[in-house]
């Protein structure tokens, strides 16, 4: 080449090409799968969400692969109720655990747990995106990262150090850009916070998921953050993305765009490929089972709205159908617990006693508050004054501002303090004994919303048990992936989650009776509910037990364990194959999770996509 060549050759396809725009080799839709005919491709990938549209533009430039995805685009199927921030708090009430929620069935699920005996038989529905993009679609988008500590049990329980948080580091960072807090926008001095540029920064562009400060403060949100720091909370050093989660930070990044204001979700991935590869998408497609040759998965069959055709893989099957649905599709397919897959009249493939077994679920309580004349984005969401409407939708839409691009929490983890922790019985002590120093077990979230007079705000606090040790299980009733999966939650049937929870329930009236809420507090605010009849330990866990209920972040009913560990309940190894001498097949998605970490796990599912996908490119 000579040197003007070169030159040439250089301008044109590096700079105008790669760093304007993707070289096109063919058209957005000609992405799309053709319903009915059978093809066959290198991976097959069951599951278009979080961690399965990771895996996919990961692989999709050097291989065939196609997605399968029972659900379609959330643009389309729910309004901008999956767009726009604040919605994700009052536009998506379908997301609600009360058994009567109204229903979406566009892109829920519409799944519902059996009777919990420990949360005095009630049953409730668990909120699943069935989207492109899974529940990234549903969210509520904060995008935060666990612990050192958490993540050295991973990478002990699966023997792979690669999951230690500092080797885990590069497939956080290559998921997501971070944009900076726009300080103008946000227009809030008292509403500081530590950011951990750091922990995002990378060589190179980010990923394709977009993370960002809100662009606006919900004043109630300060208020919050003064009361934990005088209980005892302090501002987190380093925001909540470096290995460390102690003290409150405020402001978190969500899963936001902020050039648009609109949510970013896992499609994101799947654009970032869709024009420079070959991948294709099948959606409003069921996985409906996995077939095999001996022990060797070699094809989906799968059903478009009721006409059914086969796809083929060249080379393996990955499961990413979410913490429900991928032990599902394994059972169907003959892969579970053996007496129980025969008693369902299933040909048994693989005797696997751990899938659908070890359901974790992170459970959360609440307390609400009159606290004070403070505005909050609820406030002006909320307001009934035509002018305000107009105002807070046109900073929205003209400036990716105001109360509409924002959520308006305040986040913060700690262990059960010292004065709640002498009551704890010694089985519990010695159950969070087995945690490392920096795992927090509570995480309180607080935030402010409208009262029903509208003259004062509602302070909320909610608690989360970020260790369940509550076990719970999915298993089918049926051969069909159109029937829903049984699920029990198994919610409180551990003694030592109901004790924590009522000290963390304890903690949190501490918080609304600082001092702090004297500066702004009305006459006559006082507990909305439980209420103070609510007082003693027995009357704390009977509203515990009627009120618990889930923020989402279901685990581990497909455990990552060591080969040789199946009858100890491991489902697959550390890349995510198949154990009990399967070949071709991996699972990857929230599933796999040995155990529940203490955080919020969107941000995990990317970064496990990434480690994923690359423990498959160098040949594990
Ligand atoms: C309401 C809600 C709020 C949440 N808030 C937060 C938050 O603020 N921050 C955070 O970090 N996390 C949050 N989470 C949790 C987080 O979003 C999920 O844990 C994570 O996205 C799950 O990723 P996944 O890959 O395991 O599954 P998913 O993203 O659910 O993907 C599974 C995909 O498989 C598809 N599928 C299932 N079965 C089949 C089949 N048989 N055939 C074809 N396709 C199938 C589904 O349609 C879905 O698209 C929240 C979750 C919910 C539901
Ligand atoms: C598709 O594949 C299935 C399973 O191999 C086969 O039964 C069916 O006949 C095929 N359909 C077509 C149209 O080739
Ligand atoms: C969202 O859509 C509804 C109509 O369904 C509309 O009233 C509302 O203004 C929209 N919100 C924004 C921020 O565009
Ligand atoms: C829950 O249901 C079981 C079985 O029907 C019953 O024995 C038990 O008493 C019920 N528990 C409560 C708290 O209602
Ligand atoms: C922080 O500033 C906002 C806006 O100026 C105000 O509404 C709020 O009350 C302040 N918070 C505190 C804790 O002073
Ligand atoms: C709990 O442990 C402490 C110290 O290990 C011991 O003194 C105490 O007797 C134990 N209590 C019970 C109820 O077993
Ligand atoms: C708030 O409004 C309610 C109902 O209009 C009224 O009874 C109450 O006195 C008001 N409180 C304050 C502090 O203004
Ligand atoms: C599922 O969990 C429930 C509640 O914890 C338990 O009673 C039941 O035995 C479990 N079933 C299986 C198959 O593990
Ligand atoms: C609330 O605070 C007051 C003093 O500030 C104290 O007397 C009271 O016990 C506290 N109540 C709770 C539930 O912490």
């Amino acid at each position: 080449m000579s040197p003007f060549s070169f030159l040439l050759h250089f301008l044109l396809y590096t700079t105008t090409t790669h760093a304007h725009k993707p070289h096109r080799t063919r058209l957005r839709s000609s992405a799309w799968g053709i319903p009915g005919h059978n093809a066959t491709y290198d991976y097959i990938i069951i599951g278009g969400g979080t961690t399965g549209l990771t895996l996919a533009a990961r692989l999709a430039p050097l291989f065939s692969v196609a997605v399968i995805e029972a659900g379609s685009f959330h643009d389309l199927d729910n309004g901008n109720g999956s767009v726009v921030p604040f919605y994700s708090l009052t536009q998506q009430p379908f997301t609600s655990s009360d058994p009567n929620y109204p229903r979406q069935p566009l892109i829920d699920y519409d799944l519902r747990s059996v009777p919990l005996p420990h949360a005095n038989n009630r049953t409730v529905h668990y909120a699943q995106a069935k989207s492109l993009g899974g529940c990234t679609t549903h969210n509520t988008m904060g995008y935060l990262r666990a612990t050192v500590g958490s993540h050295k049990s991973w990478a002990e329980i699966s023997g792979d150090p690669r999951y230690e948080f500092g080797q885990m580091l590069k497939y956080f960072k290559s998921s997501v850009e971070l944009t900076p807090p726009d300080w103008k926008k946000r227009n809030t001095p008292n509403a500081t916070f530590e950011y951990d540029k750091g922990a995002f920064e990378r060589k190179g562009k980010g990923g394709p998921v977009q993370v960002s400060y809100p662009a606006w403060v919900d004043p109630s949100v300060t208020w919050f953050a003064k009361a934990f720091a005088r209980e005892g909370l302090p501002l987190s050093q380093e925001g909540f993305s470096s290995g460390r989660l102690e003290g409150y930070s405020s402001y978190i990044p969500i899963s936001v765009d902020s050039r648009t204001g609109e949510r970013s979700t896992a499609r994101s991935y799947l654009e970032s490929v869709l024009l420079e590869t070959e991948i294709i998408v099948y959606h409003r497609t069921i996985g409906m089972k996995i077939n095999f040759e001996g022990k060797r998965a070699k094809s989906v069959e799968v059903d478009t709205e009721g006409l059914g055709y086969t796809l083929s893989a060249r080379r393996e099957i990955i499961v990413s159908a979410g913490v429900f649905h991928s032990p599902q599709i394994l059972m169907v397919s003959g892969l579970g617990p053996k007496e129980f897959l025969e008693r369902k009249g299933i040909q048994v493939v693989a005797d696997l006693p751990g899938v659908g077994r070890n359901l974790q679920d992170q459970i959360t309580i609440s307390l609400g508050n009159g606290i004070g004349t403070i505005p909050t984005g609820g406030g002006y969401v909320g307001s009934a004054d035509p002018e305000v409407q107009a105002e807070i939708l046109d900073w929205y839409l003209n400036e990716q501002g105001g109360p509409l691009s924002s959520l308006g929490a305040l986040l913060s983890f700690e262990k059960v303090p010292e004065r709640y922790r002498s009551s704890l019985s010694n089985r519990t002590l010695s159950l969070l004994g087995t945690l490392d120093d920096d795992w927090p077990e509570i995480e309180i979230i607080g935030a402010g919303g409208p009262s029903e007079a509208g003259n004062s705000t509602l302070g909320f606090l909610g608690a989360v048990l970020l260790r369940p040790f509550s076990i719970g299980n999915v298993t089918i009733k049926s051969d069909s992936m159109k029937d829903t999966p049984v699920i029990d939650l198994g919610w409180l049937s551990d003694p030592a989650d109901k004790e924590v929870l009522v000290a963390a329930f304890k903690r949190l009236r501490q918080i609304m009776n600082s001092t702090v809420w004297e500066e702004i507090k009305l006459p006559g605010d006082e507990e909305i509910f439980p209420g103070r009849g609510v007082q003693t330990d027995e009357e704390i866990l009977e509203y515990i037990k009627n009120s618990v209920t889930t923020i989402w972040h279901a685990s581990s009913t497909c455990s990552m364990g060591k080969a040789g560990d199946e009858k100890k309940g491991a489902v697959v190894d550390f890349a995510g194959r198949v154990l009990g001498g399967v070949q071709g097949l991996r699972v990857a998605d929230m599933s796999v999770l040995p155990v529940q970490l203490p955080t919020h796990p969107q941000g995990t599912m990317y970064a496990l996509g990434e480690k994923i996908a690359a423990d498959m490119l160098e040949g594990r």
